[in-house]
């Protein structure tokens, strides 16, 4: 359904350059939730953000996202304005900062429907309610009323995905949406975004660097290190068996549930992502990672299926593999 194509962005600035998406390939299938992970700074809001053009102008995108026909990376304003809300909506980690103080649920919600239906405001209003019953806001109607201060942070997460929906977008990105929550709050979060995928065929983009999250809601995944894809495929089977030290470093550090709710972050992989000025022919996690061997700081790892799902590594095997269990070409010269 949404195609993206490497998705390259860097940004100039007083610094430099900074590579921060580097050539990003996936693909959204309709109904699905496609989960990307990874660490602070990998490139996941920036390669939500380049799919509408949310990026300031200062941005260089190459490459292409398309729906439906539409190169979301390239198309005129105009268009733009036309696709997003109405096949691509966004939500935010911050509720209160994208909602308006001023004004109450029941206004934001029906001039979000206005804004892309044809209809009066008595059946937008009716539309407003639905859409907060959609997302388990209990007494919708009545809630009309309230202002965004006067509700719980988990409820105002409600409300903007139920403003996100309002046009039955064919594509939901979720970045972070719940990292501002607490568990239990979280939790009815994601089944109302696991509801919209069943009852609307919503797909969802899900962004996040909680792995838990992951597990809980997303059919498959996509693993970011350093504004590049380094494994990718179903959750099951990548969680099972996963190939790439960073994953299994990301997998190492999901404490139990009760360290998790405690530190409410989960990454604790020695070292730091680093911001790249430029596109290294070499693996970006060379210098973070157990079994770097010459080979990783010569030549980049292309993503390449291995045994089930894809991944970037010159060494991809499991635990259960021997060391020298590396890709057949390689075994010879650099195991
Ligand atoms: N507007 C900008 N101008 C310059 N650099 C930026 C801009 N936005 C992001 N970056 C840089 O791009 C890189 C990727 O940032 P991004 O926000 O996508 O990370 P992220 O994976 O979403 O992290 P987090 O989990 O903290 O939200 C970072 O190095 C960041 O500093
Ligand atoms: S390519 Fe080399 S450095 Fe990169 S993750 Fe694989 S083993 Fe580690
Ligand atoms: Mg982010």
């Amino acid at each position: 359904m949404l195609s993206v194509r490497d998705l390259t962005v860097s940004f100039t600035g007083e610094e430099g350059v900074v590579c921060a998406v580097d050539r990003v390939s996936f693909d959204v299938r309709a109904g699905e939730v496609l989960s990307v992970v990874g660490e602070s700074g990998c490139g996941k809001s920036v390669t939500a953000m380049a799919l509408t053009r949310l990026l300031p102008p200062y941005a260089r995108v190459t490459g292409s996202a398309v729906l439906d026909g539409v190169d979301l990376a390239a198309a005129s304003p105009r268009t733009l304005r036309h696709v997003r809300g109405k096949d691509v909506a966004y939500v935010f980690q911050e509720p209160m900062s994208s909602l308006n103080p001023v004004f109450t649920l029941g206004r934001q919600v029906t001039e979000a429907v206005l804004a892309h239906e044809q209809v009066s405001r008595s059946t937008a209003e009716q539309r407003a309610v639905e859409l907060l019953d959609l997302v388990g806001i209990p007494g919708a109607r009545d809630r009309l009323r309230v202002y965004p201060h006067q509700l719980s942070g988990g409820m105002r997460q409600r409300v903007m995905i139920a403003m996100a929906v309002a046009c039955n977008p064919r594509v939901l990105v979720a970045d972070e949406p719940t990292t501002a929550l607490d568990v239990t709050v979280q939790a009815g979060i994601l089944d109302v975004l696991r509801d919209l995928r069943t009852r609307l065929g919503t797909a969802v983009v899900l962004i996040t660097h909680d792995l838990g999250v992951v597990a809980d809601v997303a059919d498959r995944v996509v693993v970011m290190y350093a504004g590049r894809i380094v494994e990718r495929g179903e959750v099951r089977e990548l969680f099972r068996r996963p190939r790439h030290p960073y994953t299994k470093g990301l997998l190492g550090a999901v404490p139990n549930a009760e360290a998790r709710e405690r530190s409410g972050r989960l990454l604790e992989i020695p070292g730091l992502v680093p911001v790249l000025s430029e596109q290294p022919d070499a693996c970006t996690f060379a210098d973070r990672c157990p079994r770097a061997s010459a080979r990783c700081t010569e030549h980049e790892p292309p993503l390449e299926n291995v045994a089930g799902h894809e991944v970037a590594c010159w060494h991809p095997h499991t635990d259960d593999e021997n060391a020298t269990a590396g890709r057949p070409a390689e075994r010879s010269s650099d195991a």
